[in-house]
């Protein structure tokens, strides 16, 4: 009896440890331990043995328990970790293989050079204000001293909308698409009154179409309105934006009288270019041979009756304002041509001219754009 049981164990073991897998140890578990299990039959024989049978028996049966049950787990360890070095065998990530070629998206040049205005300004600081692109005709002229038959408006080539808008400071105006961003100087004045320093980048609508004009394009509007501000806090303040945007210390400004209603006294502002190969580079005093002078924005003191019209007072509060194309900005630094192409949404064309969504321009970087 003895030796059978232990010859059972001995197989019984021999046949666990030959389990080729999961499947085949249950198997064996089942015919041992189970409850037909030949283990488990034999621990049924001890209810039947007298007290001295068991306490001999007793501990000989639990043991081949414990044995088979050992063997049992020790076995279901080994067949899993072998099952998991097979999985990672098969499963290995090759780490030097190049990543898929996704498809990136690029930043066009209007997005990047106002997000570079952006944080040039906000150095000085200035923040970004908006106003609507459907403008009424208070705002975009009236306002802006451009009374009803000013001939100042005829200038601008407005698009009209066919119907009358709404009452806006007592009167009914028309809807227009506004002809500059101009407009959110009023807006800003309004809403936030004085001092106030603000930058309004956005599109513009002209009825006016060549290589140089499209029909919509885009203006930044620059505003400071405090107490004392004069001439000399609008120059310093161009000339250190846009050395900070063409990034050279040698721009040369030239401010020539000029004429807008909303500014008394009016200045055009001329930047010194140099010819370099037969390229025109701004750069350097455009009164030396070889330079030459190039119209670049306009701008002035804001006129007093403008910040009458925004409800603040003139004789307290000054500022200077000025406008300048996004677009011809963007043209001049970074070297398009045709302004059409800007908006003629050409993959070819956004993929040669469009920058690296991740180069984010910043101050302390350069604002200019990655070669
Ligand atoms: N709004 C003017 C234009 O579109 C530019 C400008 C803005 C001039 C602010 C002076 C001051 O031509």
């Amino acid at each position: 009896m003895e030796t059978t049981d232990e010859t059972r164990l001995a197989e019984a073991l021999t046949a666990i440890d030959a389990a080729c897998d999961l499947d085949a140890l249950e198997v064996q578990r089942v015919a041992a331990l189970g409850k037909a299990g030949w283990v488990s039959g034999l621990l049924k024989t001890l209810g039947g043995m007298s007290p001295d049978e068991r306490q001999v028996a007793g501990p000989r049966i639990q043991g081949m328990r414990a044995a088979v049950a050992d063997a049992i787990e020790a076995k279901r360890q080994a067949l899993e970790a072998a099952a998991l070095d097979a999985q990672l065998a098969a499963e290995t990530l090759d780490l030097s293989l190049p990543a898929p070629q996704a498809p990136k998206g690029s930043i066009h040049p209007v997005s990047r050079v106002m997000d570079e205005l952006a944080e040039i300004f906000a150095d000085m600081g200035f923040s970004v204000a908006t106003g609507p692109e459907i403008e009424d005709d208070w705002h975009n002229f009236t306002a802006l001293n451009m009374p009803e038959s000013h001939p100042a408006r005829a200038m601008h080539d407005t698009f009209y909308f066919p119907d009358e808008g709404p009452q806006v400071a007592g009167e009914r105006t028309r809807m227009v698409l506004r002809t500059h961003t101009s407009p959110v100087q009023i807006r800003s004045m309004v809403a936030q009154g004085a001092p106030l320093r603000i930058i309004a980048p956005g599109r513009v609508y002209r009825s006016d179409s060549d290589a140089t004009h499209t029909p919509m394009f885009h203006q930044v509007e620059g505003l400071v309105i405090d107490e004392g501000i004069h001439l000399g806090h609008l120059k310093w303040t161009l000339e250190t934006f846009l050395k900070a945007f063409f990034e050279r210390d040698d721009i040369v400004l030239r401010l020539r009288p000029s004429y807008f209603p909303f500014t008394e006294p009016s200045v055009e502002v001329d930047v010194g270019w140099q010819d370099v190969g037969g390229r025109r580079v701004l750069g350097g005093h455009g009164d030396a041979a070889g330079h030459g002078w190039m119209e670049l924005l306009g701008s002035g003191m804001v006129n007093r009756r403008v910040i009458e019209f925004a409800g603040l007072d003139p004789d307290r509060w000054q500022g200077f304002a000025f406008g300048v194309g996004v677009d011809r900005l963007a043209m001049l630094k970074y070297g398009m041509d045709d302004l059409r192409a800007f908006f003629d949404g050409d993959g070819r064309w956004l993929a040669h001219y469009g920058f690296d969504p991740l180069d984010v321009p910043t101050l302390s970087a350069g604002v200019g754009a990655k070669a």
